[in-house]
């Protein structure tokens, strides 16, 4: 069976956009691969974190993991730093990841532009880092979206560059997985693009947002001032509400405001009154998941205790075929 990885970064509350994009995704995968989920929170020192902040936003993600259906029973799920030998494959990796290249990722170059006082050797790293989270397991297939692309190249490279070197072909190759089907669209509240944490206040539902907030945000989603001639094609701001109520709400409900905007009809007031009801109902459930866990400590310790116990028997197998290869030996 092929192994997938994917790396679940520890910042913020998970959006409906994580949900119906990725997470449904890792749902599936659990069924039918053999599935490493891990918290990224080695990754997350590049920004230096207070120990406080560390640990409640691993505990969040992981909750909300949890919440949405990760199963534990069936996927490895996991928190980085709880298998060091993570870390001993980045720093072997890294005798073989040179700087030009490193500086030259995207992602490096646009976090170097965020924050131009903050250019430590983690963030030039961190594709390293990235690949080590893959091949530690010998992954061959990584849920993530378009902008991961690049750093799985990177991996590509760094495992290759390590076979070549020991002339031992050890790590697969791993590429970005996703089931076309699944890479739905969902865009946010602003009128503009896709839902995200960080396009303000109000643009992204949270998987733990009370009804209340959601019906707020909702409200105050950007229309305009309705159709002015029958037929015609929405606006985007509009169009992202009904791509929204495409996923929350029945096809029936879908039909039933499109005909009103087609005749000239609608009050977006009755279309986001529903859209609001609709996406309640739908994160209902891990709203009430969500609740339940993270008020569960025992439930979390054995989830956490039972990931770290699978990810390093993986882990430490590979650490100790590579420090054969290396020709490590014992006297
Ligand atoms: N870089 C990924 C992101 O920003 C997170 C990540 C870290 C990851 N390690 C990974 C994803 C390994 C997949 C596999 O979202």
């Amino acid at each position: 069976m092929e192994t997938v990885v994917s790396g679940i970064r520890s910042t913020g509350n998970l959006h409906l956009g994580n949900y119906y994009g990725a997470l449904q995704n890792f749902i599936k995968m659990q069924n039918e691969y053999n599935c490493f989920f891990f918290i990224a929170d080695l990754h997350s020192l590049t920004t230096h974190p207070t120990p406080a902040d560390l640990h409640s936003n691993v505990k969040q993600v992981l909750v909300e993991y949890l919440a949405a259906g990760i199963d534990p029973e069936k996927a490895t799920i996991y928190v980085q730093s709880d298998v060091p030998e993570i870390s001993e494959l980045y720093l072997y990796l890294n005798m073989n990841a040179y700087l030009g290249e490193l500086e030259r990722a995207t992602s490096f170059k646009d976090k170097v532009r965020a924050n131009p006082d903050n250019v430590n050797a983690g963030l030039l790293t961190y594709p390293v880092l990235m690949a080590a989270d893959i091949i530690i397991h010998k992954a061959t297939k990584v849920p993530v979206g378009k902008d991961q692309e690049q750093h799985l190249e990177m991996a590509r490279t760094f495992g290759n560059r390590f076979n070549r070197l020991y002339n031992h072909e050890y790590f697969p190759e791993p590429y970005a997985f996703n089931y076309s089907s699944n890479l739905v669209k969902i865009p946010g509240l602003d009128g503009k693009g896709k839902m995200g944490k960080s396009e303000g206040e109000g643009n992204a539902i949270f998987l733990c947002d009370t009804p209340e907030a959601i019906k707020k945000k909702v409200m105050r989603a950007v229309t305009d001032a309705g159709p002015t001639t029958e037929n015609q094609t929405k606006p985007q701001e509009i169009q992202n509400l009904f791509d929204l109520m495409k996923v929350v709400s029945s096809a029936d409900t879908v039909a039933h405001f499109d005909d009103l905007y087609n005749k000239m009809a609608i009050r977006y007031g009755d279309l986001k009154k529903q859209l609001t009801e609709d996406m309640i109902i739908a994160t209902a459930p891990i709203r009430d998941r969500i609740n339940a866990i993270a008020g569960d400590a025992d439930y979390l310790r054995k989830v956490a205790a039972m990931g770290e116990e699978k990810a390093r028997a993986s882990a430490s197998k590979t650490i100790r075929e590579v420090r054969e290869i290396i020709g490590f030996k014992k006297f």
